[in-house]
């Protein structure tokens, strides 16, 4: 990691340590750099118990960086408030190094290793001066799965250590399993980049201007600098169980996806099990956790992020999720919009970031209640009086971050299925891809088969949310909704995409469907209720799956015929339905060469399956 043997490196023996130190020989070894480069003060290993996470808790509440929320209204949680400039993913500054840069294609931002290395080196040397680093061995996915996939992360936040508990399985057990199997694991090293002198006083949240989060995809290990925020910082998530997923996925033959989860069960009984890519703030929280408007049908959970997908003994595709809790976005969420979601956060146990406070201890963000308490503090700590918005501030400010968020233990779910439970997943019935679309796609489309879906999912596109730092509602194509997350090439990732589909017996492959949720009208209304009324939706994926209702053959894929989706009882214009469910040729016709340019962008490792796909659709759709 770094070649230098100065004397004031400090040796990791030698600090003062709690907990019990590992006996994992690679570990060990790499422990010892990371101490002698980040110049901790001290060490804490972690087995992620209660009593920890209490201690933990208790010290970042003393700090500032945590408030203890109201026990009677949200038990045992607690709230943080970020630096104002660390809210969000940073995609400009996030790094595929791959040794060969062609790997990294043209989606990813890249550095040859070595020269990132050299850099990072610089950022981690002493950043710990003054801080205590912790160790968090994990297990993205069951300890007891055929090939379990472990991590450690070391970080210098324990606000990141409370996180990870809640989001995977962190601690004793896990290292345990590490030693006595002597697997390996993926180093995942993180700083929040703000070591402390002698006597100088924290700040409620360290963070550094400068930022990098850096994936070694051919080595297998994560480097994150600068950032608290969850999605930079719980590298066990997107870092690891999508970046470094994928790459292992593609070597291995899997999928790693970024993909809810749920299961679907229809009147009669039967249950689908449904996995959907939409991009971050488009929807999966939701849809994970959908309560039906139905008569008699039900939704069960089994993730809200991640999907990982593997071929089973009978050759269907089993998905499993590999976190153990929810890290979502607080603004919307609501008893109407999402009740298992808030009867899930209600049950406490849970960390709040970035959302507003009540005076008394409790927590808000927009769209939670209809009416904005009369007083609240908001998300950067400015007390607000009725309408009149943030003292200092301006009365159109939100007082929740568009991107605050929730992290909440998944088993309080009251829906959770107990498939959830099992290492081997469930058997996947239907893959739908979404985005966020003001136009053009419609409610939902049915592939053809699978080559045709995935066309649909390499041509997806969505209008940019809070999720990411930048400019909000721009469209951007999101090739199934990964585009951040695919540790290499996008078309060898879309090839790959094809290849899983080419291997398998055809009738057991999962069916295709693209939907979205968030057409518009002329006045920028959504056309489509969405939320609970999206159960219409998989209904009509659960009658196609069963043979049991018929679609229209179109130039873009199958579309509902005639009276096929359930709308009985639904409360929407014959005008915004017909708006949601159809397609405008032009709107088509002018997409054609937009999917073209996206694809030019691949380079010549384009699958020639996509062309074919492309010239298909744009001659189906002829010319006016
Ligand atoms: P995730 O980041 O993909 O998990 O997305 P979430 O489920 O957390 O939703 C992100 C945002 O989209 C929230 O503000 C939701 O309220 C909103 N949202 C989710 N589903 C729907 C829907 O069906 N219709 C509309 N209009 N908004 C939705
Ligand atoms: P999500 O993203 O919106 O897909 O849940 C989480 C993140 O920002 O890391
Ligand atoms: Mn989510």
């Amino acid at each position: 990691m770094f070649n230098e043997s100065e004397s004031r490196r400090p040796l990791r023996s030698s600090l003062p340590s709690t907990g019990s130190a590992p006996t994992h020989p690679r570990l060990l070894a790499w422990l010892d750099e990371v101490v002698a480069l980040c110049r901790p003060d001290a060490i804490h290993y972690c087995d992620g118990s209660a009593e920890e996470a209490d201690r933990l808790a208790r010290q970042l509440i003393e700090s500032g960086t945590l408030i203890r929320l109201n026990d009677e209204l949200v038990p045992n949680s607690v709230y943080a408030r970020t630096d104002p400039d660390d809210v969000a993913r940073v995609e400009d500054q996030t790094f595929i190094c791959s040794e060969d840069e062609r790997n990294a294609g043209p989606t990813n931002n890249w550095m040859d290793p070595a020269q990132m290395k050299r850099i990072m080196s610089d950022l981690y040397d002493g950043c710990m001066v003054g801080r205590t680093l912790y160790v968090m061995p994990f297990c993205m996915g069951h300890l007891d799965a055929a090939d379990p996939k472990f991590g450690v992360e070391v970080s210098d936040s324990a606000y990141v250590v409370l996180s990870m508990r809640i989001m995977t399985r962190m601690g004793r057990e896990v290292l345990e399993t590490m030693e006595e199997t002597e697997a390996d694991f993926v180093p995942c090293l993180h700083s929040v980049g703000m070591p402390l002198e002698p006597g100088q006083a924290d700040v409620p949240w360290p963070c550094n201007e400068t930022k990098y989060i850096v994936h070694f995809t051919d080595e297998k290990m994560v480097w994150s600098y600068g950032s608290g925020y969850g999605g930079n910082s719980l590298l066990g998530k997107k870092c690891y169980a999508l970046r470094i997923a994928s790459v292992m996925a593609r070597d291995e033959g899997w999928l790693a996806e970024h993909m809810l989860i749920l299961k679907l069960i229809s009147p009669e009984g039967r249950a689908f099990h449904i996995a959907a890519a939409f991009p971050s703030a488009c929807g999966k929280t939701n849809l994970a956790m959908l309560d039906p408007t139905i008569e008699g049908w039900r939704v069960e959970t089994l993730g809200d992020d991640i999907a990982w997908m593997r071929f089973g003994q009978d050759g269907r595709l089993y998905a499993t999720n590999p976190e153990t809790g929810f890290f979502g976005v607080a603004p919307g969420t609501s008893f109407e919009t999402n009740p298992n979601a808030m009867t899930a956060i209600r049950k406490g146990n849970s960390i709040f970031t970035n959302v507003a406070m009540t005076p008394e201890g409790d927590i808000w963000w927009e769209g939670m209640t209809k009416d904005k308490p009369e007083t609240l503090s908001d998300w950067k700590g400015r007390a607000w009086h009725g309408k009149s918005g943030p003292e200092g501030g301006r009365p159109e400010e939100k007082a929740a971050h568009p991107n605050s968020r929730f992290c909440t233990p998944i088993e309080q779910c009251t829906i959770l299925a107990d498939e959830y439970h099992d290492p081997a997943g469930v058997p996947i019935d239907a893959i739908i891809f979404g985005g966020r679309r003001e136009n053009t796609v419609p409610l939902v489309t049915q592939s053809r088969d699978w080559r045709h879906g995935v066309f649909m999912g390499a041509t997806c596109s969505s209008e940019s949310t809070a999720a990411a730092k930048g400019a909000v509602g721009v469209l951007r194509r999101d090739p199934m909704a990964m585009l951040p997350f695919i540790g290499y090439h996008v078309a060898d990732y879309v090839q790959h995409w094809i290849d899983i589909g080419k291997g398998a017996e055809q009738s057991k492959l999962p069916k295709i469907f693209y939907v979205n949720w968030f057409r518009r009208d002329e006045d920028g209304r959504f056309m489509w209720p969405g939320f609970g009324e999206n159960s219409r939706v998989l209904k009509w994926i659960a009658q196609r799956i069963a043979g049991e209702v018929d679609a229209m053959e179109t130039p873009i894929g199958l579309l509902p015929a005639e009276g096929g989706i359930d709308v009985d009882g639904l409360e929407i214009s014959d005008e915004d339905l017909a708006g949601v469910l159809g397609y405008q040729e032009h709107e088509w016709r002018d997409e054609v060469p937009r999917i073209g340019r996206w694809f030019d962008s691949f380079g010549w490792r384009l699958p020639r399956e996509m062309v074919d796909e492309l010239l298909q659709l744009e001659t189906a759709l002829g010319r006016e």
